[in-house]
């Protein structure tokens, strides 16, 4: 399928019809957490609503919708396939204890339908098999629903805090007929493709494990909103979809085609852009090791490539789309700098790594050794055997 609906449209069809269904619109959707938040980005888009899932009244009321960044590290090493992001965006609705999960479906079903024109033939759904309620309403839409266990329909944030089953909607991308189902053939037929998880919040998971029913049910849902550009604008990877355009045409031009490179940059200044500057610890750590891989990269084929060529144009675009508060020349000046201290520390390290590499392989006392003497840490250790400082 292929329409002509843009990223922006998309999330402007999305929040529309749930606004007119009664739903606040929430404003901020910053990658970093409210304060006292142990964890370092917001990686789901409910994680900012957490407590009032848990029951809190929201200032906004019970029926919410939005579009929250989130940034997921534990996605890193699928960076490069059809469907993965570092720093993506997610469309969400959420009933505070207000209408239950079947409306949350008919309403999915109904935006799916007919706001973003997916021919119902090419919906399949899987459901929990302790959800009947769920599994009846999609019997009644007449979609496709197959039953699953923990395994892939139950969700939740974390170890501990509000979580439940879902339903799993997924869109059939091939050509013709839909073959096979989204669970027996996942790894098989990359076809299907998941685009909108609504979890029925019914419990808190608790420290110790055990799980309490929440007093008021809440439902959480969430769209990907990259992936369902992907699908709707007919692409096979989300690195196809308008949102990318301006980091796939400059960086296929300047350098050589990489999703890494389109995702990590994209990503960096979206991290620059929430006020994160890189460091050694944190969030900033994250950010220069999204910056460190950039340059690895860049550097593995072509040591005299420099971010000092990258024009500020898609920086510019990223930051417009995301409606981040940041000068593009700024962003541009960060990973410059970034780039000169990596530079400066590769050369440092390399001829003390290369001579202690004259003896064999790497061992643990090495490793302490530069870092207690060096200051070189060991994930930099292993960059620098394998990239070239710039000349
Ligand atoms: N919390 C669920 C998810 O992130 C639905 O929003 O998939």
């Amino acid at each position: 399928m292929r329409t002509t609906l843009s990223t922006s449209q998309i999330t402007g069809t999305f929040l529309d019809f749930y606004r007119d269904r009664g739903h606040e619109i929430l404003g901020d959707s910053t990658l970093i957490p409210p304060q006292g938040d142990p964890v370092l980005f917001t990686s789901a888009g409910m994680h900012p609503l957490t407590p009032y899932l848990e029951g809190r009244p929201h200032p906004l009321g019970r029926r919410l919708t939005g579009v929250q960044r989130c940034l997921r590290t534990t996605d890193l090493d699928e960076v490069g396939d059809d469907t993965h992001l570092t720093v993506f965006q997610m469309l969400g609705s959420w009933s505070l204890g207000d209408y239950p999960g079947d409306q949350s479906l008919r309403w999915g079903y109904e935006l799916l339908r007919d706001g973003f024109g997916v021919p119902p033939s090419r919906l399949h759904v899987t459901v929990h098999d302790g959800d009947p309620g769920s599994l009846e309403t999609w019997q009644r839409l007449g979609v496709p629903v197959e039953i699953l266990g923990d395994d892939d329909n139950w969700w939740s944030n974390g170890p501990t805090g509000p979580c439940g089953p879902d339903s799993e909607i997924f869109i059939w991308t091939g050509d013709g007929v839909p073959s096979g189902t989204p669970s027996t053939t996942p790894s098989t037929d990359d076809r299907w493709v998941e685009v909108w998880n609504h979890v029925m919040m019914r419990y808190r998971r608790h420290p110790d494990g055990t799980l309490t029913s929440l007093e008021q049910p809440s439902v959480d849902t969430g769209m990907g909103l990259e992936r369902m550009a992907m699908v709707l604008q007919g692409h096979s990877s989300v690195f196809d979809t308008d949102v990318f355009e301006p980091w796939t045409r400059t960086v296929s031009s300047l350098w050589t085609p990489s999703r890494l490179l389109y995702d990590h940059l994209r990503s960096s200044v979206v991290v620059i852009g929430d006020g994160v500057h890189p460091s050694n610890t944190g969030r900033g750590y994250v950010l220069r090791r999204l910056i460190r891989r950039i340059l690895t990269t860049l550097w593995r084929d072509d040591p005299s490539r420099t971010l000092l060529d990258l024009p500020t144009d898609p920086i510019a675009s990223t930051v417009d789309h995301y409606g981040l508060p940041i000068d593009p020349l700024y962003v541009h000046d960060v990973l410059v700098y970034e780039e000169r201290r990596f530079g400066a520390l590769l050369r440092r390290g390399r001829p003390l790594i290369e001579r202690l590499l004259l003896r064999g392989p790497l061992t643990d006392d090495d490793y302490h050794y530069l870092h207690d003497t060096h200051g070189i840490p060991r994930d930099l250790v292993e960059e620098v055997v394998t990239a070239q400082p710039r000349q």
